[in-house]
């Protein structure tokens, strides 16, 4: 059965007291409570400072909820002044990391080399990649596209396909309010499908849950999941407000995927 996954990335938002009081609506939320089928998960992606407190909270409330941090250093440990090593992050509760988010490729300038160091330290550890791709502009012809996915992918290829999550995440679609057409994400979708196939074997592939973020909101959310080889979502800035992340998770239940 292939998982799917509804995740919140906070990014740089927040501060504790709102986060405490997030989680703890969370938890009390009637939807949250409903039984739902085990292959639907719901997590979240505070920053660092407050993933203990997370999952302290969740453990105390019993929360079902996968908490995961937006980002791990490239090395495992050592003179790394302000960087946080995946170690820490898993120390702290987090069970995965987001990893090359356009944020961070574009902003702080990762480059794919960056990007196997901390997918290597991840498979070390056991710990969930949510790989993120995507193409920076709208106007890419179909074969630049399948061409940009293909080499995004590649660098998967040694990573356990048990602990891979890929978000497909267009660039010009992130935090504008200009979500993706359904029929671009499945066109994007089905060319990530037969890299992943490509790398990893279709049998080991089909298991790969592929997400799309990038102005997720509940206007558009039901129609995403329709789609055929979308298995959730990653959400930003709709994640932020606790009552709309709720009707997110309700429209995600009730999608019957
Ligand atoms: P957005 O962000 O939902 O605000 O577009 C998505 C993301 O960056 O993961």
């Amino acid at each position: 059965m292939m998982h799917h996954h509804l995740i919140a990335n906070f990014k740089m938002n927040l501060l504790d007291s709102e986060i405490r009081s997030y989680i703890s609506k969370l938890s009390q939320s009637s939807v949250l409570r409903k039984k739902r089928p085990d292959h639907l998960h719901i997590g979240f992606a505070p920053s660092f400072p407050y993933l203990q407190s997370c999952r302290d909270q969740l453990t105390h409330t019993l929360a079902p909820l996968d908490l995961y941090a937006q980002n791990i250093s490239e090395a495992s440990q050592g003179a790394h002044t302000g960087e946080v090593s995946a170690q820490q992050i898993l120390d702290c509760g987090a069970r995965g990391s987001i990893i090359g988010h356009s944020e961070r490729r574009s902003i702080y300038h990762e480059t794919p080399e960056t990007l196997v160091k901390k997918i290597n330290i991840l498979k070390h550890l056991k710990m969930r990649a949510i790989y993120c791709l995507g193409e920076e502009t709208s106007d890419l012809s179909d074969r630049d596209l399948d061409y940009l996915l293909k080499d995004q992918v590649k660098i998967l290829k040694d990573f356990p396909p048990t602990q891979l999550i890929v978000a497909y995440e267009p660039q010009w679609a992130i935090g504008t309010g200009r979500d993706a057409a359904p029929q671009h994400i499945h066109k994007v979708s089905t060319y990530i499908r037969q890299h992943l196939d490509t790398a990893f074997g279709s049998v080991e592939a089909a298991g790969i849950p592929i997400l799309y973020g990038g102005s997720v909101n509940a206007r558009n959310l039901s129609s995403i999941l329709d789609l055929d080889h979308i298995s959730g979502a990653l959400v930003g800035s709709a994640s932020l407000e606790f009552d709309h992340f709720n009707t997110l998770i309700e429209l995600f239940i009730d999608a019957n995927l």
